[in-house]
């Protein structure tokens, strides 16, 4: 299983929890708050499960450890946890490339078993920048990549135009669509992208990577808060644990 997408997987009220958390950890002056290059909007905010108690749920929540653990296997630790915006009008495209190949060239990981889960935190429609996937993708194993640090103003790992179109052409495109919570789960080699937001909504996906912990990093030379030095496998918290904390609060209030 290298793709799986289930719509509103997350609750309004789950995602609401969500979107205020969200605001707290970007109004914090930060260096795991990577901002736009022209603006003060954040676009990146890292190291979150770390930052805040409910990232600090939501990256033990059993709708994302349990799959993950099916897939990938029981001991999984946190090697990324963030939020990417792309901000309406102006949001970038995310060229196409394999997560795996920063994960292998910057960090060391050795084989492409990491796990990418995402969360809507909006409704992702067709314009507003949805990731695109190359399916089965995954199929053709671990592709050359180049270091492109003019395309866009975050530099990446891109899987090379030639190899797009040779893997691509004959493969189907899936858009990934959907309203606020709905969830994805997707393996570190499948080619993937997301067009610019020429749209005037600004969408953002939390996003959490899990690695097995035998698979783990041997280089740090990225951040700690953008790959996590903590190999301490994730276990899985109860089904509630994101509004059982606002429902307390409330019974606790009106008591
Ligand atoms: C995006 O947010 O559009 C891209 C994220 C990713 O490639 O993981
Ligand atoms: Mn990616």
């Amino acid at each position: 299983m290298v793709f799986s997408f289930s719509r509103s997987s997350f609750s309004t009220d789950e995602v609401e929890v969500l979107l205020s958390a969200m605001d707290r950890v970007f109004s914090e002056e930060s260096a795991a708050n990577v901002k736009e290059k022209n603006s003060n909007v954040v676009r990146t905010a890292f190291g979150l499960h770390l930052r805040d108690e409910v990232f600090g749920k939501l990256v033990r929540h059993p709708r994302f450890v349990e799959p993950a653990q099916q897939i990938a296997g029981p001991d999984l630790y946190v090697m990324q946890s963030k939020i990417n915006v792309k901000e309406a009008i102006t949001g970038e495209m995310w060229q196409w490339h394999q997560d795996f190949a920063t994960h292998h060239r910057d960090d060391g990981v050795p084989e492409p078993l990491a796990l990418n889960l995402h969360v809507f935190l909006d409704d992702v429609n067709e314009f507003n920048g949805p990731l695109y996937f190359i399916r089965g993708s995954h199929r053709a194993g671990a592709s050359d990549a180049h270091y492109d640090t003019v395309t866009t103003s975050h530099p990446l790992w891109v899987v090379p135009t030639e190899v797009v179109r040779k893997v691509g052409e004959k493969r189907d495109l899936v858009s990934a669509t959907g309203p606020a919570g709905t969830a994805l789960i997707f393996g570190d080699s499948l080619i993937h992208g997301s067009p610019p937001n020429l749209s005037p909504w600004t969408r953002a996906i939390f996003s959490l990577i899990l690695d097995p912990v035998a698979n783990r990093y041997t280089k740090d030379k990225r951040p700690e808060h953008i790959h996590h030095r903590d190999v301490t496998p994730v276990t899985a918290l109860d089904d509630g644990c994101l509004t059982d904390m606002s429902r307390l609060g409330v019974r606790k209030a009106t008591a």
